[in-house]
């Protein structure tokens, strides 16, 4: 996956690339076509006669229809717009036994975000969340607060508007941490929504010596309600296509999860395994089993209301920093051995302990409730490790990545050339010496990569199901990225068809590790947060969690990972990231000798 701009680029080459086969045909071909209509009606209608069966074309009628389909090929215009309702195709699928259906209704409940006041009419910026204008505080009791390794640290976050005044309502987004740059520490804190324009973040104390606490806003209430709103009614917003092919014919149409059936008739890609929906328009003169390829078509414009544009700004209201009234260091002392329960402490006993997953110390993650993190600095450390495995890696392109980081930090695995395009895969690397195997292929359809071949396209949960699997069997899974755009329901079908698969791969290979890796938080401008905003991600990191809870998966939790470091949030993140991330995942299949 690349960043919206190369993205954009992209499309528009692709579209000039497209614009260029055509021609390329057409050019070969004008002159047949020249000679055709030349020799008159009789050998033309022959021709078209046999094309007609040879495609099994629905009707080709006249060369009139004939010509006109080529030049649709050329015409830029946008895809019609869709008019979605929260129904959204996501009834299809594997049937939900009840267990799951009932689940599945209390996560989207749970993960239902409080919605601002008044709902329906349009806030004015001046009444939304300012975050120049918003402050927290570190809550102290008494003035004399000490602290303590092994305590929480509480905040208190105050929105106001751009006006000054304090808001009365919920909804804002917030991202916290707790992190030292002198000890290269840094925890995820947790934020908790009073409803009331307070907020309370709880960040739990793990290391000795100085903290210091960042808040940022990342989207306010209202901003968040706009989302919500093209989460359900735009899925179209981000769209895709496929190129048909036969002979010298060649065809683009549109392709998403649903389509409307009445405008065109449909090819339907429906998955026979899963019951995953897919479809695309059908070609005028080519049949549904001529498909080429799949590939993003690019992003709708203009979804917002100049009124509504206003609360997504870059450096005034998208991913600002909360200043502290006050200080917003602490220095933390040694774990107290016997600590008293002081009056004090029977203050920070509420809210609830928060738990994060692991934290940074000395640049390096170390996981909490876990086993003990190893560093595999040495790449021969990793041959070693990995020796005899076969590690199946599916996914976005953020699960590219660690194929990417181990096949360029490994010299002794040597990528195998597949002829894959570049960036797509799928892609193997193999060390044959210690018998090491690792591979990478992209998720199935909505996957956004560029062009992905036709007879590439997998779903994991049928890549699963043609695994032998065992305990020399890794496989990681990283699918996420490419869901934003849709209602959750539609990542909760697509995790469930996985999670069945997993039951299913651990059931008859047992000692199989499952590695699941999370969403992370990335760079937000005012464009990229309508169609891959953090508050999507956040959403469908909810239900990963979820979903894949109780089963016996490693869960590699990027979310934190990201937001604990320093470094600038990135949709991939930076090689060191990647690093702890692999490096957790080592630490659990060799662990640390004692
Ligand atoms: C939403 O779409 C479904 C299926 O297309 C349709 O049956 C339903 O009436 C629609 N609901 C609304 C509120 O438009
Ligand atoms: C597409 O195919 C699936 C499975 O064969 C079927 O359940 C579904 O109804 C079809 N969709 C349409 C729009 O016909
Ligand atoms: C690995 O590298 C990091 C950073 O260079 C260093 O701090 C750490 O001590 C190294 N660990 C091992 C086990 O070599």
């Amino acid at each position: 996956m690349m960043t919206l701009e190369q993205e954009h680029k992209m499309v528009l080459e692709l579209k000039r690339q497209k614009g260029s086969v055509v021609w390329k045909n057409l050019s070969k071909y004008a002159s047949v076509f020249l000679v055709l209509a030349l020799s008159g009606g009789i050998l033309l209608w022959r021709n078209i006669h046999t094309l007609e069966q040879k495609l099994n074309c629905q009707t080709v009628s006249a060369l009139y229809q004939f010509r006109n389909s080529i030049q649709s090929s050329f015409v830029p215009g946008g895809p019609p717009l869709l008019y979605h309702n929260h129904s959204y195709c996501v009834h299809l699928g594997q049937e939900p036994s009840p267990e799951e259906a009932l689940q599945e209704r209390f996560l989207l409940e749970s993960l239902a975000w409080p919605e601002p006041q008044p709902r329906a009419v349009p806030t004015p910026l001046r009444q939304t969340s300012d975050p120049a204008h918003s402050q927290f505080t570190i809550i102290r009791a008494g003035n004399i607060r000490k602290w303590y390794v092994g305590d929480q640290l509480e905040t208190l976050v105050h929105m106001h508007d751009f006006q000054g005044r304090p808001k009365r309502y919920g909804g804002d987004f917030l991202l916290a941490r707790l992190h030292s740059p002198e000890l290269g520490a840094g925890v995820a804190g947790q934020v908790f929504d009073r409803r009331n324009g307070l907020y309370s973040a709880v960040f739990p104390l793990l290391w000795e010596g100085p903290a210091q606490v960042e808040v940022t806003l990342v989207h306010s209430s209202e901003a968040v309600a706009v989302l919500r709103r093209l989460r359900e009614e735009r899925p179209d917003r981000v769209f895709f296509k496929s190129l048909f092919r036969s002979g010298f014919l060649s065809e683009t149409t549109m392709c998403n999860l649903c389509l409307p059936t009445n405008q065109q008739p449909l090819c339907n890609y429906t998955d026979p395994h899963t019951g995953e929906p897919w479809y695309c328009y059908k070609p005028k003169l080519l049949g549904c089993d001529t498909r080429i390829n799949h590939a993003k078509g690019g992003y709708q414009k203009h979804l917002l209301a100049n009124k509504e544009a206003l609360l997504f700004q870059s450096g005034v209201n998208i991913k600002v920093r909360i200043r502290a009234s006050g200080s917003d260091r602490v220095v933390v002392l040694p774990e107290e051995k016997d600590n008293p329960e002081d009056e004090s402490t029977s203050v920070r006993a509420e809210p609830a302990r928060v738990a994060p997953s692991g934290y940074y110390f000395h640049g390096s993650w170390r996981s909490l409730g876990g086993v003990a993190g190893r560093q595999f600095n040495d790449s021969s450390v990793i041959t070693q490790c990995l020796k005899g495995k076969m590690v199946f890696m599916y996914g976005d392109s953020t699960a590219r990545q660690w194929f990417e980081y181990l096949n360029a930090f490994v010299p002794e695995l040597k990528e195998f050339n597949l002829h894959s395009p570049k960036n797509v895969g799928p892609f193997m690397a193999v060390d044959s010496t210690q018998n090491i195997l690792l591979r990478f292929r992209c998720h199935g359809p909505p996957i956004r990569f560029s062009t992905v071949a036709a007879s590439e396209l997998r779903y994991v949960a049928n890549e699963l199901d043609g695994l032998a699997g065992g305990p020399d069997t890794v496989v990681v899974i990283s699918v996420w990225a490419h869901f934003s755009t849709f209602p959750l329901e539609v990542y909760v079908r697509r995790l469930r068809h996985i999670r069945r698969a997993i039951v299913r791969l651990l059931d008859r290979a047992p000692g199989t590790l499952v590695v699941v890796r999370s969403a992370n938080l990335q760079a937000l401008d005012a464009e990229v947060s309508l169609y891959n905003s953090d508050w999507f991600s956040v959403q469908l990191d909810g239900v990963l969690r979820a979903m894949f809870r109780g089963l016996d998966v490693l869960l590699v939790d990027a979310w934190e990972m990201t937001l604990a470091h320093q470094l600038p949030h990135a949709l991939h993140p930076p090689p060191v990231i990647v690093k702890n991330m692999i490096d957790t995942v080592l630490s659990y299949i060799c662990p640390v000798q004692s």
